[in-house]
């Protein structure tokens, strides 16, 4: 794993389609219908076209692929094992090996089998368990052919969206029962580190969702009001955890400025970033030496011309960050395709490729093609 990883990311709810046994096939069929947001249904068909997805990447010069396994669709039904599931990812992770692509696999991107949200999603040790035994299967199945293991996506922005504002399933809104939630998943990924690291896999991590909480004042309190954010949302997480984590994989759409803030543009969710924010997420870990990667960064726009400014102001901070110091070691855009953006269904669109959802086609977009190697 020398070369520097040059990929884009996916996750499986996002866009195989058919997620049936899943929580938010539920969600999305009951509070979503209601709030008029389009369901996932076939979503973009990557289950079907993942070869054409991955010929996508690898055509145009890109070496990585980050990706999900659906634990709703291998354990449809508690203790349930579904082999076809199992031999489709097979197929898929075979075909982007053939491909020369190196693979960073997410064990858990926001979905949860519909019986495991029904017996109280993480918060229950008996659905932890069934977690653990899920990723222990994908590790003796797949230990030898993926590099980068991600076993939770960021467990922040799943505390906060499920169990504080209730915009995704489980639907609670408590100001409580998120910070139990933080507690359950940073032990879900402690042992599930461990059971990984059994099978002898040695690059384990989590993406985190990182908000650059940046200020240009000098006044001390805006500082400090800053420097609390970092630390309760992008570092909390690791305090006391380092040992369970070989690098670090940072998600960045977001910088944050108190007081005084440079004239930044809006994406269509609403969020600024600045490339001075982008290198602020890779310093906040520099002093804790292990290897960064990007798992995530792009920008939801219908305008492709954006997306390319955007990455040609963000991408030199990598250089930049390396010459700092940062041992920065990937790079993964998100998304490879338009595809279903959570509560907001299709409306947004991050991808290096646009998909017509009548027929499936795939339409990439000049950025792939810029920004390949
Ligand atoms: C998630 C993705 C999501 C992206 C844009 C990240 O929070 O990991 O699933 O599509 O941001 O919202």
């Amino acid at each position: 794993m020398e070369a520097f990883l040059w990929g884009a990311g996916i996750s499986a709810h996002q866009t195989e389609g058919m997620n049936r046994m899943s929580d938010w096939w539920e969600f999305e069929h009951s509070v979503l219908q209601k709030r008029g947001v389009e369901p996932s249904a076939s979503c973009v068909d990557h289950w079907h076209r993942f070869r054409e997805d991955i010929n996508l990447l690898a055509d145009n010069g890109f070496n990585a692929f980050r990706f999900s396994v659906e634990w709703a669709k291998i354990e449809p039904r508690e203790g349930e094992i579904n082999e076809d599931a199992l031999l489709h990812y097979d197929e898929v992770i075979r075909y982007a090996k053939q491909r020369h692509l190196t693979l960073c696999l997410t064990l858990w991107h926001f979905t949860l089998p519909l019986w495991a949200k029904k017996k109280g999603g993480m918060l229950n040790k008996d659905v932890q368990e069934r977690f653990f035994h899920f990723a222990r299967i994908c590790a003796k199945r797949w230990g030898n052919d993926v590099q980068l293991w991600i076993t939770i996506n960021e467990p922040m922005v799943y505390l906060m969206e499920g169990y504080r504002w209730g915009h995704w399933p489980p639907n609670i809104h408590s100001v409580f029962k998120p910070i139990t939630v933080f507690f359950a998943l940073r032990r879900v990924h402690r042992k599930t580190y461990s059971i990984l690291k059994k099978e002898q896999i040695e690059s384990i991590g989590i993406a985190k969702s990182v908000i650059s909480f940046v200020t240009q004042s000098r006044f001390p309190l805006f500082q400090a009001i800053q420097g609390i954010r970092n630390i309760i949302w992008n570092i909390a997480f690791f305090v006391g955890e380092w040992h369970s984590h070989d690098f670090i994989g940072i998600n960045y759409y977001i910088t944050s400025y108190l007081g005084k803030a440079p004239k930044t543009t809006k994406d269509a969710m609403g969020w600024s970033a600045s490339p001075e924010g982008f290198l602020f997420a890779m310093k906040q870990f520099k002093h804790m030496s292990k290897p960064l990667f990007i798992t995530e960064n792009g920008i939801a726009t219908d305008h492709d011309d954006e997306r390319i400014t955007y990455l040609q102001s963000h991408l030199p901070m990598i250089s930049k960050a390396k010459s700092l110091g940062i041992d920065i070691r990937g790079y993964f855009y998100w998304s490879l395709l338009d595809n279903y953006e959570w509560d907001k269904g299709f409306s947004k669109r991050f991808g290096l490729v646009a998909v017509d959802r009548a027929t499936m086609d795939r339409k990439p977009k000049q950025s792939l093609e810029q920004f390949g190697i």
